[in-house]
């Protein structure tokens, strides 16, 4: 605020509080029981009777609580009162306590490794806070996943379950990709996939059906998914072998990820969460599939 329109609200401010305190008196007086000379319906008079005392008093401290309120805090122009209070300086006051008891709870779980913060009921409720704020959104609250999000509470991991592969899963993000193969593949070819691939785990599935379908397999997908089609995590390509679906299972959700390709994205969150804040939400996801029996 300049000085001109400082002083401007100084000036109306004071006049203002001085002129409600002159109109206060002013009428203060008039005098219990006189009438006026109005007189309506034969006998309804108009009576000039002061403000009871105590009404007037309110209205007086008012105006002294406000003259009190401008000279301790900021609000007379571009004065900032006597307590030197502002807004921001309070807001600050109020992010340092907080920062400050929040690394006290995580200082307690400094040196810690993931397998024991997973232990940990302190830690594990600093990360289960951390996954509702930050995870649940596409994993679920439950971290069971959906299509095309995977659970992350069972034990079959695309980039691997160890402690370093869920935080660098975390830190830096993941990105699966298998490319469209629309047109580079007979309509035979196709059909002998979608009639193995869906089904590998399935014990009744014809011999016949598994040579034709391990044959085509092992000549475009293999590559990829691992010559025993578990999978590789360097690449984030998924076990085809155990019947657990990201995309959905069956004939046509496998012939739609062969003909035009699955991409998932797990975005990086390093950006998003403190390394302490990381380290607790690894380890709750790491605890859920209950390695070497960490809490549940
Ligand atoms: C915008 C949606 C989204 C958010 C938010 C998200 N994820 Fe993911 N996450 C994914 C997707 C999609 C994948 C699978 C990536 C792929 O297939 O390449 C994934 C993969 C993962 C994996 C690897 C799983 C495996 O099988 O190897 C882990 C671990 C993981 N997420 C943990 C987390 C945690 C912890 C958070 C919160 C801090 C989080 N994610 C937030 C979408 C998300
Ligand atoms: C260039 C590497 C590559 C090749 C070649 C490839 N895939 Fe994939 N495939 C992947 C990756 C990586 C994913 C994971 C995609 C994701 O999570 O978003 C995937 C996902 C899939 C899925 C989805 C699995 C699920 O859990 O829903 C199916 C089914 C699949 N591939 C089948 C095949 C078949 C059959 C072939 C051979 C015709 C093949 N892939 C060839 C890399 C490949």
């Amino acid at each position: 605020m300049s000085a001109f329109w400082s002083n401007f609200v100084i000036v109306i401010s004071a006049a203002m509080m001085v002129a409600c305190l002159w109109l206060l008196f002013a009428n203060a007086k008039g005098v219990t029981g006189q009438t006026g000379e109005h007189v309506w319906d034969d006998d309804l008079r108009e009576y000039n009777n002061p403000l009871p005392r105590w009404w007037l008093n309110l209205f007086v401290l008012t105006v002294l609580f406000a003259a009190g309120y401008l000279a301790f805090y900021p609000g007379l122009g571009n004065l900032s009162g006597r307590l030197g209070w502002t807004s921001r300086g309070q807001m600050e006051a109020d992010l340092a306590r907080i920062t400050a008891s929040r690394r006290a709870a995580y200082k307690a779980l400094d040196g810690q490794s993931i397998p024991e913060l997973a232990r940990n009921p302190a830690a594990q409720s600093l990360g289960r806070a951390v996954f509702m704020a930050n995870c649940a959104g596409c994993h679920g609250a439950d971290a069971a996943g959906a299509i095309g999000y995977p659970n992350l509470a069972d034990a079959d991991w695309k980039f691997g379950g160890s402690p370093e592969a869920i935080v660098a899963s975390i830190t830096h993000g993941r990105t699966a990709m298998m490319p469209p193969l629309n047109g580079t593949l007979s309509a035979q070819a196709l059909q002998e996939l979608v009639d193995f691939v869906p089904f590998w785990s399935d014990e009744t599935l014809p011999a016949r059906k598994r040579e034709a379908g391990l044959r085509q397999f092992a000549a475009r997908c293999s590559g990829c998914h691992g010559a025993d089609g578990r999978g590789l995590a360097a690449l984030g390509s998924p076990n085809l072998t155990d019947d657990i679906w990201l995309y959905g299972g069956g004939r046509e959700r496998v012939r739609q990820a062969i003909l035009f390709g699955r991409s998932g994205q797990m975005p990086a969150h390093e950006s998003l969460l403190d390394a302490d804040e990381i380290r607790v939400v690894a380890a709750w996801v790491y605890g859920l599939s209950a390695h070497d029996g960490a809490a549940k």
